[in-house]
């Protein structure tokens, strides 16, 4: 499975997957880094055509499989996983993956925490809370995962500025760009 050429990054993701998408495009061609496993927990998730298109193995995990240790851990150790890279993963990472995957498991969230981070804030709901805030900047953050939604120690933020013309579409059209063109780059730094 692991040609010793490559690190192998896998990917966790719950929804559309545009995250997962600009970091397979990134790696195309690489003769370091891969993408080598693709991790969802929603059966209907946009990742799952996304794997496919781009003949990436992929997993269906449910919320009870991800608790279990063996099946998670052995799973990741079939891919020889180097680094795991969440790209809009709704569960909580459990403690022992925590553990078995010291400073290799990093997340992306659509706002400048410690600023709307937490459980139940994912996707438009950020956004949705920085317009009702009338915040005048928002942003991206790069950041390691620990036991908790959100609070592990940051490897980058980047900005952009809200306007008051701004919708919460603009708004995620606007991070969403951020993310695309900086997170494939804070993962390729990671990995060298
Ligand atoms: C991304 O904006 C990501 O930052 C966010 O979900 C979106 C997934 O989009 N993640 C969170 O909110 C995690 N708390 P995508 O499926 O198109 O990559």
């Amino acid at each position: 499975m692991k040609d010793s050429t490559h690190k192998h990054i896998a990917i966790f993701a719950s929804g559309r997957g545009s995250n997962a998408q600009a970091i397979i495009d990134h790696f195309k061609g690489n003769t370091a880094i891969k993408v080598a496993l693709i991790v969802t927990n929603n059966k209907t998730a946009g990742v799952i055509q996304i794997a496919k298109d781009n003949r990436i193995p992929f997993d269906i995990i449910s919320p009870a499989e991800l608790k279990e240790e063996e099946t998670t851990l052995d799973l990741l150790e079939l891919y020889q996983i180097d680094l795991i890279v969440l790209a809009g993963f709704l569960l909580l990472i459990p403690a022992y993956l925590v553990k078995a995957y010291p400073n290799k498991i990093i997340n992306i969230h659509p706002a400048l925490l410690p600023k709307y981070g937490g459980k139940g804030m994912y996707g438009s709901k950020v956004h949705e809370t920085v317009l009702s805030n009338k915040e005048t900047e928002t942003g991206i953050t790069i950041h390691y995962v620990n036991e908790k939604y959100d609070e592990g120690e940051y490897i980058a933020q980047f900005r952009c500025h809200v306007e008051p013309s701004d919708s919460t579409e603009t708004i995620t059209a606007k991070v969403h760009k951020l993310e695309h063109e900086h997170y494939p780059k804070e993962i390729e730094k990671l990995l060298s």
